[in-house]
């Protein structure tokens, strides 16, 4: 199994600390952001890593990270050279995943106390073609993706509503996804959404539709760290967390 970190964009809602340096360096507790989600793929045996990430601070990265070696991992990375959604990013990962092969992709802003490996173990028991999302129940819902859920299929995601007005569950899609080459292929078929992005809920969705997309909800506190007061949460949840 392999691990996609996806830790490009430009992360304006935390301007001006992102124009200094891209969002997954700035600190949360006492690491750079980006710790987090390689030690939560360490931890759940997933070692062989690429790193997606933006032309800004791309040196950073490397000076911070360098081989993986440092944090038990093996990294490779790519370069996004434009900010066109998460699921164009994920598609820079393709020569990375072997025909076949199996992988989990993160949003390096998605910090969370959850061990991945029985979600992982979960996923492994899927069948080729199919897909896992995590979910976790939130106050707002009207921030993320949010999970419609079929009363005949309680075990998959019917459809997934995209930061919608009235949301019809409390869930929130996280940025912790599970696919399979197949993903691929999947991508190449969605268009740009309205804002001019591949939109990593249409990749979904595609697997909802087919009755494809099973799913998990973390136990422990999650969140995304792509606003001031997220990330000054995360901050204080995930001190203590590396040593
Ligand atoms: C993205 C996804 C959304 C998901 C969220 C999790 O939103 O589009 O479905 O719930 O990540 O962090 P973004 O934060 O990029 O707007």
């Amino acid at each position: 199994m392999k691990g996609v970190i996806l830790a490009g964009g430009t992360g304006t809602r935390l301007y001006p600390l992102t124009r200094i340096v891209n969002k997954h360096l700035l600190p949360v507790g006492s690491y750079p952001m980006i710790s987090y989600g390689i030690e939560r793929f360490r931890q759940a045996g997933i070692t062989d890593i690429l790193v997606v990430i933006g032309k800004q601070s791309a040196g950073l990265y490397t000076n911070y990270l360098g081989s993986g070696e440092n944090f038990g991992v093996n990294l490779t990375y790519r370069v996004q050279e434009t900010a066109g959604g998460i699921a164009e990013a994920l598609y820079l990962s393709k020569s990375f995943i072997a025909r076949g092969e199996k992988f989990v992709a993160l949003l390096a802003d998605n910090l969370f106390l959850d061990d991945l490996t029985p979600y992982v173990q979960q996923f492994m028991k899927q069948a080729h073609g199919s897909a896992r999302v995590l979910l976790k129940p939130v106050d707002d819902p009207r921030r993320y993706g949010v999970p419609v859920f079929d009363p005949s299929r309680p075990d998959l995601i019917s459809f997934i509503e995209e930061k919608p007005e009235k949301p019809q569950s409390n869930y929130s899609v996280t940025g912790i996804y599970m696919y399979d080459d197949a993903v691929f292929e999947r991508i190449t078929t969605i268009d740009r959404s309205a804002r001019g992005e591949l939109e990593i809920t249409d990749v979904n969705n595609l697997y909802a539709r087919d009755g494809k997309l099973e799913y998990d909800v973390l136990q422990l506190w999650w969140g995304d760290a792509g606003t001031f007061e997220s990330l000054l949460e995360a901050g204080m949840r995930m001190r203590g967390v590396l040593p």
